[in-house]
């Protein structure tokens, strides 16, 4: 009704503002009778403001806050002003987070005639607090996390730099191989894919995001799963709208669905169902989704581990079944593609966890793969403070056929350049005291616009903030020799030699 309609009358006026207003507004008299309630007050109790007059307060307003509510309510009953927050059941069925301010209607002489009431919806408030608590709280635990990673993967570097050669010597004893070389190349092989777990929660791995065909991909992937799960465990996809291609890591979007796979498997120890849905949502202000959501018809998520499961090492697995590292690792790849990933619990029962992906632009094509090299030529300097590990890459380069120079800092690797003409790449650590390799570089490019440049890192270099317009091939430590040479003949040189 226009305002101006409703002039008529000091009530009418009243029911016509409080109505604008998005807020639950009410009066209780000092009987604890309703005298008013605005439409979104009578609502919460799935009623029309006339329906509630009349009412006594105690028969449904504290329905669900009952115990929580009740001093409250005395307290502003006996004449004083109360602000409290708690949870409350809509009429629709939702579940929400009120925010109460009860204020007493008294005289001047402090006689109580009853109380206002207003609440106000902040569900949404408190999802955002606790969203932006529990992004910090990753975010610290990241930070901790990949720096240890990081120093690890150089001591990984070159352990297995130096094992792997041995692997392949005609002169070790077989027996020594089997007994002591093998379990050793084994025991780093497996430190390199927890280390690589702990960057991808700290979203620093190295991510390579391509056009992918969602269904294809999820075809494929269902192929190999259903290999793994128990038959008691049925798999299936539910592909709704017209498809769309994601642009994303696809080896890595596969291990996010495996982990999200076995944890349901693993919730469901007497069988059940595991069942994939796609579907296309519309285009948001935030560009384009994919919906992807993985749902089990297990126990669902205990109300209680709710708000840790995607922390680090946080299991409710026996000691040696799970590393709590599965989901940490998934919502770190979701976040650094740039998508979302919630859980809920089905009304029907079991956990859904939704991850919206970033859709591929319309004809975005994917880059060739470079066709592999088989041996390397020519002369390569490499840079890394640590001597160990700048040994283990130089052998490295030796064995594949490249004659190698070394250089321990970026002010003695820039000499070089400008002395040795004969250079034909330069592979570089990326965090070195003094000169980073960017820094390092940017200044060789300068220098020889023809150098093939390859930086190595611990980290995904695509996350720092000192890299500028370099768009330099990125060498994930530890690499095994088959990618450094990949790597090193697909670098792009300004002028081709
Ligand atoms: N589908 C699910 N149903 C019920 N609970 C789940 C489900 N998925 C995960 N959880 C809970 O979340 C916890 C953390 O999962 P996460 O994958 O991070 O670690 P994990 O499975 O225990 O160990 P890891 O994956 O490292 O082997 C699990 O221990 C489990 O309590
Ligand atoms: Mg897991």
């Amino acid at each position: 009704m226009p305002l101006g309609a409703a002039m008529g009358s000091a009530d009418s006026r009243l029911r016509v503002i409080t109505d604008a207003l998005p807020v639950g507004i009410a009066y209780v008299d000092q009987d604890k009778i309703y005298r008013f309630a605005n439409q979104r007050f009578a609502a919460a109790y799935g009623l029309g403001p006339e329906a509630i007059i009349g009412l006594h307060a105690d028969a449904f307003i504290w329905r669900d806050a009952m115990v929580l509510g009740d001093p409250f309510f005395e307290a502003a009953h006996s004449g004083r002003a109360v602000d409290f927050i708690h949870p409350a059941r809509h009429a629709d069925g939702r579940m929400l987070t009120v925010r109460t301010f009860l204020r007493p209607d008294a005289t001047p002489d402090g006689a109580v005639h009853g109380f206002y009431v207003c609440s106000i919806n902040v569900t949404q408030q408190k999802e955002a607090e606790a969203a932006l608590t529990q992004a910090q709280k990753m975010d610290a635990v990241g930070q901790l996390a990949s720096g240890i990673a990081h120093d690890f993967n150089n001591l990984l570097a070159i352990i297995l730099g130096n094992l792997l050669p041995l692997r392949d010597e005609d002169r070790v004893d077989p027996h020594v191989l089997e007994e002591y070389i093998a379990p050793a190349i084994r025991a780093a092989e497996q430190g390199a894919r927890l280390t690589s777990r702990l960057l991808a929660m700290a979203r620093k791995q190295p991510l390579r995001p391509e056009r992918i065909d969602v269904e294809d991909c999820l075809a494929d992937f269902l192929r190999l799963m259903r290999r793994t799960l128990p038959a008691t465990i049925g798999l299936s996809l539910d592909c709704r709208g017209s498809a769309a291609a994601l642009h994303i890591d696809r080896a890595q979007l596969e291990t996010a669905l495996l982990n999200l796979c076995l944890n349901a498997r693993d919730a469901m120890p007497d069988g059940g169902d595991i069942r994939i849905e796609v579907d296309y949502p519309p285009a948001t202000a935030r560009g384009r989704f994919v919906r992807l959501a993985v749902s089990d018809t297990g126990p669902g998520i205990d109300p209680a581990a709710r708000a840790r499961i995607f922390e680090p090492f946080f299991t409710t697995k026996e000691p040696g079944k799970g590393t709590g590292l599965g989901l940490g690792m998934v919502w770190g790849f979701v976040r650094q593609s740039r998508g979302t990933i919630d859980v809920e619990n089905r009304p029907e029962g079991g956990a859904r966890f939704t991850m919206l992906l970033p859709a591929a632009e319309p004809g975005e094509i994917a880059e060739p793969e470079p066709r592999p090299a088989v041996a390397g030529r020519g002369l390569v300097l490499v840079v890394d403070d640590n001597h160990d590990l700048r040994h283990t890459v130089r052998r490295q380069l030796a064995g594949l056929g490249y004659a190698v120079l070394e250089a321990e800092g970026g002010a003695e690797a820039l000499e070089l350049v400008r002395g040795v003409p004969d250079l034909r790449a330069l592979v570089t650590d990326v965090v070195m005291p003094g000169m980073s390799g960017f820094h390092l570089a940017r200044e060789a490019g300068r220098l020889r616009p023809e150098l093939r440049i390859v930086l190595m890192t611990g980290f995904d270099a695509a996350e720092r903030a000192d890299r500028g317009d370099l768009a330099l091939p990125v060498l994930s430590k530890p690499f095994d020799p088959r990618e450094l040479l990949r790597v090193i003949e697909a670098a792009p040189a300004a002028r081709p030699d």
